[in-house]
């Protein structure tokens, strides 16, 4: 089956290219940060801390967590815009280094794999959630790049931020997945490695669909 991985730091552009291949080659869709911050909404939403391992195992078992095309509802409730904040990110980055949450979602992100494939973005798909697929790819682009980014979609969906504070967070955001024990942020060792900082969105999806 057509699977295809992209991994990267935050604002390197995997959503965006990871969409627009999913509709050029018709192939199903994993946003797996979606999944991560879905968790960290459930988790404050239920006051459970993030330390405590045996009652997030029973929150997620708990929650139910639905795509439909890129809409994503948490228990009925349509979360698609509000998992979007850079606050969420962080719970989700500090949830992310937590083994049991992991593990606990391997299954739910393996499910996306159906026919008649699929492109699946994140920070360990090439790594530890589909290390069987042929056509990985990791983004990077600068922290300036990627803040200015970020705050673009920010704006964009209303949010009210500041480029400064933007640059900051990803900074922490990208320590703490780089140097988490569990499934760290880090290229596949087969994976191709595309600097988009000066590149387009069109142009990274031409140069993936020229390697795969
Ligand atoms: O990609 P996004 O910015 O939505 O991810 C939010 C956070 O979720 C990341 O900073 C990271 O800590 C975590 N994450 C992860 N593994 C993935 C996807 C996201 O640890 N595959």
């Amino acid at each position: 089956m057509n699977l295809i991985t992209i991994d990267g730091p935050a604002g390197s552009g995997k959503g965006t290219i990871a969409k627009q291949l999913s509709e050029v080659l018709k192939l199903n869709y994993l946003d797996s940060g979606a999944i991560y911050r879905i968790l960290g909404l459930h988790l404050i939403e239920n006051n459970i801390p993030i330390d405590n391992e045996d009652l997030i195992k029973k929150s997620i078992e708990k929650a139910n967590i639905q795509f439909s095309g890129h809409k994503i509802s948490l228990n009925n409730r349509d979360v698609t815009d509000e998992i979007r904040t850079e606050s969420i990110a962080k719970i989700a980055s500090l949830i992310a280094a937590n083994k049991t949450v992991r593990e606990s979602i391997l299954d739910l992100q393996r499910s996306f794999l159906k026919k008649p494939g699929l492109v699946a973005e994140g920070r360990d798909m090439g790594t530890v959630v589909f290390p069987e697929a042929k056509n990985k790819f990791f983004l990077t682009a600068s922290v300036q790049e990627r803040a200015d980014r970020r705050y673009k979609q920010l704006i964009s969906k209303g949010f009210d931020v500041s480029i400064l504070d933007l640059v900051v967070e990803i900074q922490e955001r990208d320590f703490r997945d780089i140097n988490r024990t569990i499934s760290p942020l880090v290229p596949a060792a087969n994976a191709v490695i595309i600097d988009t900082t000066k590149l387009s969105p069109s142009q990274v999806v031409e140069f993936i669909l020229g390697n795969i």
